[in-house]
């Protein structure tokens, strides 16, 4: 009997199996480092959806406590208002020094509103009036220094990573409030070592900007964007290996090359492997029916609710299905026409442009004129899969006809 897989497909990457971003946590450090000079420094982290930024925020999490700065991970998905917002910082950073000897220091600050819960476990909760939360945010600056003023003897600095703001960045107070506090800190405090990273998608910066068009030149924006195939490599021999499971090497390469550099593809791949091998040796076979089963379920969870509910005509899903009858990543826009009736042939371009628009298909460049990719290795694997079995529908149908 199989224990438990070590993948995780959806939460953030456990710091023991983080791979790659090398660049950019150089980067980042370099700027935290700099934070405990007293500077105050502002980095946005950007990158596509399910890209890793949460487990790059986690781990560097982990690498700054190390340094000896308060380090704090504050989840605001969801969050639409500043009292909120501060709310939730104030109430990580308690969380964060309840742990501590000198936690009774930070908590006299927060006064009475300060709880210990013990329901379920030891905790804190952090829950003023909307009054004193209104003067948090007015007075943002002066509490965190006062919280680094009591800090001062045991940390370097702050470090407070805002994870999501893709909700909050929509109403212009945010936008305004981060300016105006970042204006404030500069004018008013010649020592201020609180370095803080906001983290949302990379449209997040056009909406901010629109808000307030300074905004954006105070941030220090690092990207993030796909894992190189050594460093997905690296991360299945990681994980396999923490489980004592060893990997032929076409294996390896099949796995590596359907996770397409994409984090989230190589947990549900590395996942649908370890639970289809079972002697402790993943061979090819145990690779590629992984592969199918991950392509089934990133299907199901990407490529559903995208095209095949979204697209109600006809003629668009037949062309689908030609264009999964061979599996293939990419394609020349000729060969498929050829095969196309009629009424398909009117709606191909329009076809093709929708499926440029959901970020399915992209232009081949190598392939010349009329050629197109799949924007990875996988999503063809499924649409391959739905074709076939339309066409076992089909079959088992006009058979129940006949008969
Ligand atoms: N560097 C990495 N090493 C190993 N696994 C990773 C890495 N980055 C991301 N992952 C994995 O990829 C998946 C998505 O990562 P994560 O949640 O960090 O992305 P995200 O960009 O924060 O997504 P969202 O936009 O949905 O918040 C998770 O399963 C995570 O464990
Ligand atoms: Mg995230």
């Amino acid at each position: 009997m199989k224990e438990n897989s070590p993948f995780t497909p959806g939460n953030p990457a456990p710091v023991e199996l983080f791979v790659g971003r090398v660049k950019q946590i150089e980067e980042i450090l370099k700027y935290v480092r700099q934070t405990a000079s007293g500077r105050q420094e502002n980095v946005f982290l950007a990158g596509e959806r399910g890209i890793g930024k949460s487990s790059l925020a986690a781990f560097l999490r982990h690498l700054v406590d190390r340094e000896n700065f308060l380090a704090i991970h504050v989840f605001v998905g969801g969050v639409t208002d500043l009292e909120e917002l501060v709310r939730r910082i104030f109430e990580q950073i308690l969380k964060e020094t309840n742990k501590q000897t000198w936690f009774d220091e930070i908590s006299g600050f927060f006064g009475k509103y300060v709880k210990q819960v013990d329901l379920f476990g030891i905790s804190v909760s952090f829950n003023p009036p909307q009054e004193d939360l209104k003067g948090l945010v007015r007075n943002f600056p002066e509490a965190l220094k006062n919280i680094m003023e009591k800090i001062k003897n045991e940390k370097k600095g702050l470090f407070i990573v805002l994870d999501d703001i893709n909700g909050i960045s929509e109403t212009p107070e945010f936008a305004n409030w981060y300016k105006s506090f970042v204006d404030d800190v500069a004018t008013h405090y010649t020592d201020f070592p609180a370095f803080i990273m906001p983290i949302g998608i990379p449209e997040i910066r056009d909406v901010l900007s629109e808000h307030q068009p300074s905004l954006m030149r105070i941030f220090r924006v690092v990207d993030i964007d796909k894992l190189s195939d050594k460093e997905v490599n690296e991360f299945f021999e990681k994980t396999f290996g923490k489980v004592n499971i060893e990997v032929e090497s076409e294996a390896m390469e099949v796995m590596t090359r359907f996770s397409s550099g994409l984090p989230i593809f190589m947990h549900e791949i590395g996942d649908a492997v370890f639970w289809s091998d079972d002697d402790g040796i993943i061979s090819e076979d145990d690779a590629s029916s992984g592969i199918i089963d991950a392509a089934e379920r990133i299907g199901k969870k990407y490529l559903d609710p995208k095209i095949y509910r979204a697209i109600r005509s006809e003629q668009y899903r037949s062309i689908l299905r030609r264009l999964g009858e061979r599996p293939i990543n990419r394609f020349k826009k000729g060969e498929i026409e050829s095969k196309l009736n009629e009424k398909e042939k009117k709606v191909f371009n329009n076809f093709l442009r929708k499926m440029r628009e959901l970020g399915i298909i992209v232009s081949d460049i190598e392939g010349g004129r009329g050629s197109y990719k799949f924007v990875n290795e996988l999503y063809p694997v499924y649409i391959g899969m739905e074709s076939q079995n339309f066409r076992k529908r089909t079959i088992t149908k006009n058979k129940t006809i006949e008969a």
